[in-house]
């Protein structure tokens, strides 16, 4: 349980999770593919895009890989473990692949980008290494493997948005979606992988956003994520509207929740990740304006030193980071609040960890999702500086953190005793389906039993809370 990674950012429950079947889809195909997702919601989101191109291919969708044409790996790069889990899942491929040679092997995504034409060669058994920009690409590259070659497209795009590709929705619970609004990142964390395996940032056309909002809506989905690397540099600007009324024609992340929000208000609107530096007073006045923007912000600290702050290039030093936190909390007084934390990189002390727990306290998170630092090839970090803090350090740190964010979110839930929350129902309960399992606004799951309300999954519920854990909420339906 040391790299604790759950939620909406890794979800550990989802790793390595398979599409279903097309449910309900009556199209006949000739050929099956099976695909995999690793890492963060933007690579499940990605998968969405791939399963779709191959659809239109005339490849239907399976959970079982030994029937499969095609297998495709969706994998990470963001710690040396996510990719050790993607070379242990291959090495279980070389089997049936042996049995069945005609059968295409694709490593996508972020470990693709970042080991180029190196994956052929490592990997014997892998026909197609395609890159997170060129999906597009993926039918001639399948062609090119069928006919017995080995293929690569690893080119990064600066325009590439998939704008126009309707994602397939599978294995989805029919309530909440995800929606790709930008790619690509452009901020130079020393740690991170990610501006070398997904390319420069980009935002997405806002008219194919809302589209898809609404399309979505249609279909009774009731809530949206937009996702992001970084959400609030989301920043368009539509040509039409500039060449007569300057910057009038800009929509920035603010004014694209504005948007999306303004489909219904029975749609809820969340988004991740932001960046401390760039989430915006507007953005925070167009949440507090609109009651269907979640109350709930995954504002990533990573380390409370502002030492450290400085080496990972983040940008904002500890007190920096402290008000914005209070804005957040002056503005939106019941916000939730998430944080990232790494612990052990470079030169860390323990005075710096001592100084990253007490911002833990003082943010009082809800929840984190934490790790010990990896190191990346390639990062400014792994050629800047030295991964010197011993690993079982590391661990010793990681595990404190862990254990602080136990306790304040055990306080975090007691606290909620008592209040009655706005609920919607995603689903069952995973224990018992007596009772159904929703969020609140601030992203907390709450239980309840179902009793004799006629609810049913995408309504909303009023609950009030009895009884709680430090992972959930417990509740009853308030007439
Ligand atoms: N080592 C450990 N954690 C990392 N993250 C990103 N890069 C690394 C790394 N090299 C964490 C950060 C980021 C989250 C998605 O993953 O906390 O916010
Ligand atoms: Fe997502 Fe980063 Fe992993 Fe790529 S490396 S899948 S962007 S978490």
């Amino acid at each position: 349980m040391l790299d604790l990674v759950e939620g909406k950012v890794h979800d550990e429950t989802r790793q390595g999770e398979a599409f279903a079947p097309f449910v309900g889809d009556i199209n006949h195909y000739t050929k099956k593919f099976y695909i995999e997702s690793y890492g963060c919601q933007m690579n499940f989101s990605d998968s969405e895009i791939v399963a779709s191109i191959l659809q239109k291919e005339g490849f239907g969708a399976t959970r079982n890989y030994e029937e499969a044409d095609l297998i495709l790996l969706n994998t990470c790069s963001i710690r040396e473990k996510a990719e050790l889990t993607v070379r242990k899942r291959l090495t279980e491929f070389r089997k049936i692949k042996e049995a069945n040679p005609g059968m295409v092997v694709a490593v996508l995504g972020c470990m693709a980008e970042r080991l180029k034409s190196k994956f052929l060669e490592e990997e014997k058994l892998v026909d197609i290494v395609v890159g997170p920009d060129a999906y597009r690409t993926l039918p001639v590259l399948i062609e090119e493997a069928e006919a017995g070659q080995k293929a690569v497209n690893v080119l990064l795009s600066r325009e590439e948005t998939y704008a126009d590709i309707s994602p397939v929705r599978l294995d989805s619970n029919g309530v909440t979606a995800f929606i790709s609004i930008m790619r690509g990142c452009n901020n130079m964390c020393s740690f991170c992988v990610v501006p070398f395996t997904r390319g420069r940032e980009r935002s997405r056309d806002p008219h194919s956003i809302i589209n898809e909002a609404k399309q979505l809506f249609e279909r009774g989905f009731k809530e949206v994520t937009l996702l992001g690397q970084n959400v609030d540099s989301y920043y368009w600007v539509d040509d039409s509207l500039t060449e007569t009324g300057g910057q009038q024609g800009a929509v920035t992340f603010g004014k694209l929740l504005e948007m999306v929000a303004l489909i219904s208000p029975t749609l809820r609107v969340r988004f991740s990740t932001s960046h401390p530096k760039d989430i915006t007073d507007e953005v925070l006045f167009t949440m507090s304006k609109y009651e269907n923007i979640c109350n709930y912000i995954h504002l990533p600290l990573q380390s409370g030193s502002t030492r450290v702050l400085q080496l990972m290039n983040r940008t904002y030093t500890r007190e920096w980071y402290s008000v914005k936190v209070n804005r957040i909390r002056e503005i939106i007084p019941d916000c939730g609040i998430s944080s990232d934390i790494i612990a052990g990189f470079c030169t860390e002390t323990e005075e710096d960890h001592t100084d990253t727990l007490n911002m833990m306290r003082s943010s009082a998170y809800d929840m984190s999702y934490m790790f010990f630092y990896s190191e990346r090839p390639g990062t400014l970090a792994a050629r800047r500086y030295k991964d010197d803090v011993a690993e079982d350090v590391k661990k010793k740190r990681l595990k404190e953190i862990v254990d602080l964010q136990g306790r304040l979110s055990y306080e975090s839930n007691k606290k909620d005793m008592g209040k009655t929350f706005k609920v919607l129902i995603e689903g069952n309960s995973k224990k018992s389906e007596a009772d159904w399992m929703g969020r609140s606004s601030q992203n907390k799951v709450i239980v309840f039993p179902k009793e004799n309300y006629n609810f049913e999954k995408g309504d909303y519920a009023f609950v009030k809370v009895n009884d709680f854990t430090q992972a959930t909420l417990i509740g009853e339906v308030v007439k």
